[in-house]
């Protein structure tokens, strides 16, 4: 018998590399190299070959076992490999993996919470934009081109639209307060809206300033407003926000566009020690009868009272945070605290 090795190697590569389970594969190493296989068959002939043929099919014997050997080794680890991969690689016992979550940032957490508050007390939200005519900022706030005033909010101006005009020039607003302006010369009253957004101030950066800040603007504008009903109004409002038994104040203070005026303060533990400080949280007032006017308002027709404040402040109080730039810099281990 001759055997055409070349041919038995192709026969056994292929049926070898077809198993899909390890009784197919033993089968396979059975039928070639088990006692009774096949190169065992070549073997026990060799003893009736010439001896110029017996090295030479011996050869090709010892040749086609290593070959069948190491194929049947590799489709072995390939089957357990794929036993492997076939695990189910579900475990409905662990944890399960969150997308990170994203969230609002602090600041429009509280604007959200205080212009929620307002609106439950009957208020509508309105926004003004950041560039304001300075007619809008300051004039018609009866904050006029040469009033001291103007100096701590003298802001960042954008260009000249008027020449002749230099109320008509336009800036980045240095408070919310146009936004009365806006909303009561486009409105009839009664009107109540809380208008909150970004307001922009000449000062340098530091660790309670920003170039860039929030504020919360009121305005209430009906007839037979009196100072009485801002006061309850606004206790209300920090009753609400910092809980009932928050200790606040009403100072008298000055604001042009407001007539009287005052700042709200509230107590707070300023340390451990529990000293306690007044720290000012807004302003208020009753309107000035020159922005009625300025709105173009009968004089004495209406009353109205408006009150300001900071985001980042209330934010600052309530949470202890005692540097304004950690709401800018977007440090997640920050911002995650909220
Ligand atoms: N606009 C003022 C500021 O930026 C805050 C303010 C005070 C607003 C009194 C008001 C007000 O509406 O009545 O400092």
């Amino acid at each position: 018998m001759t055997w055409d090795f070349e041919q038995l190697r192709r026969q056994a590569r292929d049926e070898i590399l077809k198993t899909l389970a390890p009784k197919e594969l033993e089968d396979c190493r059975i039928k070639y190299l088990g006692r009774k296989g096949l190169v065992q068959e070549i073997y026990a002939g060799l003893a009736r070959l010439s001896k110029e043929d017996k090295p030479r099919v011996g050869k090709g014997a010892n040749d086609l076992k290593n070959f069948i050997t190491a194929l049947l080794d590799e489709q072995s680890s390939k089957l357990k490999r794929g036993r492997n991969e076939k695990k189910p690689t579900l475990d409905v016992t662990l944890p399960g993996v969150y997308p990170p979550l994203g969230r609002q940032h602090i600041l429009t957490q509280i604007v959200e919470e205080v212009c929620g508050i307002f609106k439950g007390l009957g208020f509508v939200v309105k926004e003004g934009p950041e560039v304001e005519t300075e007619f809008n900022n300051f004039t018609a706030l009866n904050i006029p081109v040469d009033h001291p005033s103007r100096d701590a909010f003298d802001t960042f101006y954008l260009r000249q639209a008027d020449s002749k005009r230099k109320d008509r020039n336009l800036l980045l607003r240095s408070q919310t307060s146009p936004v009365q302006i806006r909303v009561m010369r486009n409105n009839k009253p009664p009107l109540a809206v809380v208008a909150p957004g970004k307001v922009y101030r000449p000062d340098a950066v530091d660790a309670t300033h920003s170039f860039m800040f929030h504020q919360i603007e009121g305005l209430l504008v009906d007839k037979g407003v009196t100072f009485a009903e801002l006061k309850g109004l606004l206790t209300e409002f920090c009753h609400r926000f910092f809980g009932k038994d928050v200790k606040m104040r009403f100072r008298p203070h000055f604001f042009p566009f407001t007539e009287p005026s005052a700042e709200v303060d509230i107590s707070w533990d300023s340390s451990k020690k529990s000293s306690k400080k007044w720290l000012e949280i807004m302003g208020c007032g009753l309107v000035h009868p020159k922005v009625f006017e300025s709105c173009g308002y009968k004089k004495g027709e209406y009353t109205g009272l408006a009150f300001g404040m900071g985001v980042e402040r209330m934010a600052m109080l309530r949470y202890g945070i005692n540097d304004i730039r950690l709401f800018y810099e977007n440090d997640q281990r920050f911002l995650n605290q909220f």
